[in-house]
């Protein structure tokens, strides 16, 4: 079984990278092979919305982001971490996310069987933090990724979200049960499947 990680900070070892290495330990350790994409070491243009996917289900940027499609649609679980940054996920996240809509566009306007009900079933979780404590600080970002989800098929299985951090490494100082918590959540995400 294939887990794909998908880091969306631009702070390296901060605290949604904490969780969500923490949780692909624990997926790990059910025996799943885990893929890491570090989202700062690709160069992924937002989508320019041409349309140029409408007919293909293709996207016609010809950069990074044709390395992450395969990895999108070949994974059994997709797990995505990013801090809430103005209510809603980075830029670097939602970069990736906006040109997902190739494959909104294979699934929805091409009708591609694979995306359909018969197609191969997933799943995605999906890690946050946020420095305030608000209680609507997530909404925003739970929605925008249920729907990147769906586009490659895979099921909202849930999120591991934790308000009020904000310095580096916040997580282990004020929430430090979170680790144990992080590798349960990749743990059951691998046995359930
Ligand atoms: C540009 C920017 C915008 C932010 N916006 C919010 C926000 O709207 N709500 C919030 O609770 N925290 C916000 N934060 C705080 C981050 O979510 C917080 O520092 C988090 O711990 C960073 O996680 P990381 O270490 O994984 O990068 C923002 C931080 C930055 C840099």
């Amino acid at each position: 079984m294939k887990v794909l990680g998908i880091f969306g900070s631009p702070r390296k070892g901060g605290n949604t990278d904490i969780l969500l290495e923490e949780t692909l330990k624990g997926s790990q350790e059910e025996g799943a092979e885990v893929d890491r994409i570090f989202l700062t070491d690709y160069v992924i243009t937002p989508c320019k919305e041409c349309h140029g996917c409408d007919q293909t289900g293709q996207c016609v940027i010809l950069d990074d982001m044709q390395k992450i499609y395969p990895k999108l649609l070949e994974s059994d679980i997709i797990i995505l971490a990013s801090p809430i940054f103005f209510y809603g996920v980075t830029a670097w996240a939602k970069a990736l996310i906006d040109r997902s809509q190739a494959l909104w566009a294979k699934k929805y306007l091409l009708k591609d069987p694979s995306l359909g009900k018969e197609g191969r079933k997933k799943k995605g979780f999906f890690i946050s933090v946020g420095a305030t404590k608000g209680p609507r600080v997530f909404e925003g970002a739970i929605l925008t990724v249920k729907y990147f989800f769906d586009t490659f098929n895979a099921e909202y299985a849930g999120e591991l979200v934790f308000r009020g951090v904000d310095g580096k490494g916040d997580i282990l100082l004020k929430h430090p049960e979170t680790l144990k918590q992080a590798f349960e959540a990749g743990r059951k995400l691998v046995k359930d499947r």
